[in-house]
């Protein structure tokens, strides 16, 4: 089975960061979103995936690659309007061809390794299977209402929602939804939506399945979200993994990741914590869910709950920095109190 992941989206909800990244390429435990989709990809077996790319498609493509570091063989296909999820679809239909294919959402992280979807859609060979997650917020998403596993009926964000099982960004589709999308007219947003291409194969009367998801599923979308995410995977980190050196005075407690070429001075460090590659930490507390990027620089400071991108300067920050999302090479000196921030790449703090 192919696979093609969507990451052409502009994730306005996610600026500043997004005026200058894609938000897929934003690290959750030191890695792109991307590549923990990717892995999840690969270890279901689906090596060959087609990225649906657009907005910022150049810094995903400098990420990704060719996908080889994560075992995986990328292709990349342009959408180049926003049109919608059908839309971005149909724009995978020469890479996939004919056969049985997976849809992700580029923007979605789950607990469960979704063996159980693969498996299901290859014993009953539906036209379309998808996954389903009981939410609080109904009407923020796809809605599906099922009869046993059946699905009888979607909704794309209804007002009144019917029930409260959301479609969570992941599918698996027969070539009928190629057919589906070119008879599909644009929503009240102005998109092509996949929920009513899927409605469309109901109409037909053509099979489609729902996957309750058991485990965590989380959507990525603002800023809190990518905080919860990054909290949920460093979680699963476990044990002291020091490739770089620390200096005697410095404390380590719970589970801990520092990279190759790393320098850790004078600081205490409360895990799970992950430091990238050729960083210098000194006279620093950091607290637990804090990620560092490569090349990053932090003196005299404390953080918690937080995700620090690639060459930032961090120094003299008398308070915390805490649930705070700070883009590349960002720096910030002299904050006296704590701050929570929401910083894209290049930004400047330089004192209160
Ligand atoms: C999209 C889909 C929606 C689905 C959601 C899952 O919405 O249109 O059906 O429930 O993803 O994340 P969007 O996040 O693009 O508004």
């Amino acid at each position: 089975m192919k696979a093609i992941i969507l990451c052409a989206g502009k994730g306005t909800r996610l600026q500043p960061i997004t005026y200058s990244l894609p938000k897929h390429v934003i690290p959750l435990a030191n890695q792109p979103i991307i590549f923990h989709i990717i892995k999840k990809l690969v270890n279901l077996g689906i090596r060959e995936i087609g990225l649906i790319v657009g907005y910022k498609m150049e810094i995903i493509r400098e990420v990704v690659g060719n996908g080889s570091q994560l075992g995986a063989k990328i292709e990349y296909i342009v959408q180049n309007e926003p049109k919608g999820l059908a839309h971005a679809v149909k724009m995978g239909q020469s890479f996939i061809g004919s056969e049985p294919f997976m849809v992700f959402l580029g923007d979605n992280i789950f607990e469960d390794d979704l063996s159980n979807l693969v498996k299901h859609y290859e014993r009953e060979k539906p036209s379309s299977i998808i996954i389903l997650k009981e939410v609080n917020e109904p009407q923020r998403f796809g809605i599906a209402i099922l009869e046993g596993d059946r699905v009888v009926k979607v909704v794309e964000k209804p007002k009144d929602p019917p029930s409260n099982l959301a479609i969570a960004g992941v599918y698996i589709f027969d070539e009928g939804i190629f057919t589906a999308i070119d008879i599909l007219k644009p929503s009240k947003r102005g998109e092509y939506e996949i929920t009513d291409a899927i409605q469309i194969l109901i109409n037909q009367n053509l099979v489609v399945k729902g996957e309750i998801l058991q485990g965590k599923w989380l959507d990525t979308g603002k800023p809190k979200d990518i905080l919860d995410a990054n909290q949920y995977l460093m979680e699963k980190l476990k044990g002291l993994h020091i490739l770089g050196d620390l200096d005697e005075n410095s404390v380590l407690e719970n589970s801990i990741y520092i990279d190759k070429n790393t320098r850790v001075e004078n600081c205490k460090i409360i895990g799970p914590v992950i430091i990238g590659k050729n960083c210098l930490i000194s006279n620093s507390t950091l607290y637990p869910n804090t990620c560092i990027g490569d090349a990053t620089k932090i003196n005299n400071a404390n953080i918690e709950n937080s995700v620090i991108m690639e060459k930032c300067v961090i120094a003299n920050v008398k308070g915390k920095i805490f649930n705070s999302i700070i883009g590349n090479n960002v720096n910030i000196f002299d904050i006296e109190k704590n701050c929570c921030l929401l910083l894209g790449s290049d930004d400047r703090i330089i004192s209160e």
